[in-house]
Formats: C-alpha cells, sequence, structure tokens
C-alpha cells in the first residue's frame, strides 16, 4: 500500500497577513473580520451556532440571535470576492418542541444583501436520535450563494462515479453517442456524505467510537469530506477560504489539503488548539479522516447490529402477520 503525499508544513499565523497560509485566531469572530480586507475571500464556509444552548452558546430569544448573526453577516459580505461565494451550513433550532428550520429564516438575511441562492442542499445522514413527537430528522441543509451572476463553479472536480457509464442517447441526431460524460456524473444537491457511517460508529457500535478517524471533542463537528466539495468546486489553488466560526478547524483542514489558503476564527481557545493539533497532525501524516468520495457504510446484514434481536423477534412475527393479512395499515 503506498502511503498518502502530505505537504510540507505551513506556518500557522494567529493573526490575518495577506501573504499568510494559514490563519487561526482565537476570538470574536468580528475582531478576525476586522483584519481581513474587503473583497478578498473566495470561500466562505461555515456551520455557525445554532442557538441550541450546547456547550459554546448560551440561547437567547430567536430574533436576537438571528440580529446577532445579520450583524456578522454584513462583515461576511463585506469581504466575500464579488465572484464568491458562500455556504451556510444549517440545521434547525427547536423550542418547546417546534421545529424552526434555520435555513429559512436566515434566507432573508441573505437575499436582502444581494446574494443569489444557487443551490439549497440537502445534506442527509441515515442515523441520529430518535424523536417521539415528531418524524425523526436526517437532513440539514447548505445554502449556496454567489455574490454575482460572475463565479467559479468547478463541476469536473467534483463528479461522481455514474451509475450507468454506459448509456446512450436513444433518439434525436445523437441516437447511439454516449449520453454521460467520462468523469462520472453531477453530485446533484442532496448529498450523503458522511455522517450515515459516522454515526453508525457513534451511536450503533459504540466499541468503535473511539476509533473514529475525525471525531474530536467538539459536539457539532462537521466532516471534511462535506467542506472539501464546496472548495474544490466553488475555490481555485491559492484562493482564500474562510470560516467564521472555525471550531475544530475542518473546513480549514479541508482547504489546506487542496492547496487554498485557511482562515478561520473561534471564540473558544479549546477548539482552536484542539484545530491547530489536527491541522499540525495532518502536515506530518497522523491525521485520521475520510478520503473524499469513499462508498457510504453499508451495513451487510450479518453485523450483529443489523440482525433482528430474539427479544423483538415475537413482535416482528406478529407484524409480519398483520402485514401478510393486510391488516397492519388499518
Ligand atoms: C457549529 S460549531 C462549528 C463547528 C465546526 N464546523 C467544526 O467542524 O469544528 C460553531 C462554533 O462557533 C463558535 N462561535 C460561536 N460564536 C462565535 C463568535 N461570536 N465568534 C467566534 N466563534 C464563535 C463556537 O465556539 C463553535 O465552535
Amino acid at each position: 500500500m503506498s502511503l498518502p503525499l502530505f505537504q510540507s508544513p505551513k506556518p500557522i499565523d494567529d493573526h490575518f497577513k495577506s501573504d499568510s497560509d494559514i490563519v487561526l485566531f482565537n476570538g470574536d469572530v468580528k475582531n478576525l473580520l476586522a483584519e481581513i480586507p474587503d473583497n478578498s475571500i473566495q470561500l466562505i464556509i461555515t456551520s455557525p451556532p445554532y442557538n441550541l444552548g450546547k456547550d459554546y452558546e448560551s440561547r437567547v430569544e430567536i430574533e436576537h440571535y438571528l440580529e446577532q448573526q445579520a450583524d456578522i453577516i454584513a462583515d461576511l459580505y463585506r469581504v466575500l470576492k464579488d465572484e464568491g461565494s458562500l455556504c451556510w451550513q444549517v440545521g434547525n433550532f427547536v423550542e418547546n418542541g417546534e421545529v424552526y428550520p434555520l435555513d429559512i429564516l436566515y434566507y432573508g438575511i441573505f437575499k436582502k444583501l444581494g446574494l443569489r441562492l444557487r443551490n439549497r442542499i440537502i445534506w442527509r445522514f441515515g442515523h441520529g436520535l430518535h424523536a417521539s413527537k415528531r418524524f425523526s430528522g436526517r437532513y440539514e441543509t447548505i445554502l449556496w450563494f454567489t455574490k454575482s451572476d460572475k463565479y467559479i463553479f468547478n463541476l469536473d472536480s467534483v463528479r461522481i462515479p455514474s451509475k450507468y457509464p454506459g448509456k446512450r442517447h436513444f433518439k434525436g441526431e445523437k441516437k447511439g453517442q454516449l449520453s454521460g460524460n467520462p468523469l462520472g456524473k453531477n453530485p446533484s444537491d442532496v448529498w450523503e456524505v458522511v455522517l450515515q457511517d459516522w454515526e453508525q460508529e457513534i451511536w450503533d457500535i459504540p466499541n468503535v467510537k473511539a476509533n473514529h478517524p475525525e471525531k474530536t471533542e467538539h459536539p457539532c463537528q462537521y466532516p471534511i469530506e462535506l467542506v472539501e466539495r464546496c472548495v474544490l468546486a466553488l475555490t481555485n489553488e491559492g484562493d482564500w477560504v474562510l470560516d467564521p466560526f472555525a471550531g475544530v478547524g475542518s473546513a480549514l483542514i479541508a482547504a489546506i489539503k487542496n492547496n487554498r489558503r485557511a482562515v478561520g476564527s473561534d471564540k473558544e481557545k479549546e477548539y482552536v488548539d484542539l484545530a491547530r493539533q489536527r491541522i499540525l497532525s495532518y502536515f506530518n501524516g497522523t491525521l485520521g479522516y475520510r478520503q473524499l468520495g469513499t462508498p457510504v457504510y453499508q451495513p451487510t446484514g450479518k453485523d450483529k447490529v443489523s440482525k433482528i434481536p430474539d427479544e423483538w423477534k415475537e413482535v416482528y412475527e406478529q407484524r409480519n402477520l398483520l402485514e401478510s393479512k393486510g391488516e397492519y395499515s388499518k
């Protein structure tokens, strides 16, 4: 097996300089943004705090939360290049059992600034907490906006294998010619990146939890692979990628790994320290992560956890009996 090639380490600066390669800022995002010149960042990609009362946030009224975010977003707009993109990854804010879809609440803030929505990407995952009073949530979204109509979209860098590469046009001028692309197909706006097998390990097979390649102590980390697709499609080598709420640095690693310049801030020193360690581990070849495009884990049916446990067999058999008599749906 050949070992992957790692880049030679680059210095990590703690304040923004135009000639830096990597900037990790510990402090409020507004203070980092004050250091960044107008019209300089090609891609802003982040998962902001959801106002859920996680370790790193105090929960406030939803209106107040959105006002605070709108203030930060106005600064993000200023630093974004005219041909730049902004990707905002969010789920739901939940209060007293009522669900507030954050992307819908955020949309107006971006639209008011003149940003143009290109995709509302569904990031679908197969596992998670089981709800008892509503359907269990199994997706979050990424709003991809551009600042203008002139923007980078490197589709060929993110094509995925086609299911039917041998498909041909069956009528018209191109009849008989191959209809696909030898580089693969457009990955579409529904992404089933990694969380499925990530959570499989966390929730279903706790004894391998500690072995997961990416997970750190951060409660809401997103996978490097998810960001990589955006980095490859929406930027070119040498461009700046900014994550204003960088957590443990997943977006920065996705950028560095693909020869982009990376800048991020987090107000928690603990996360910034972890981000620094992860970047250094990337450079010395010890960082565990899933390679872009790794197939999603599918249970084989032979694993113990994918079999019906003895204690539930009776209930399953009764249900199957009712289904076969057509009584189950009454
Ligand atoms: C949802 S997490 C992002 C996690 C990140 N995507 C990762 O993979 O590690 C949001 C992060 O924003 C940080 N944060 C919240 N408010 C902030 C602020 N005003 N300035 C800087 N960081 C902030 C939190 O400490 C938290 O780590």
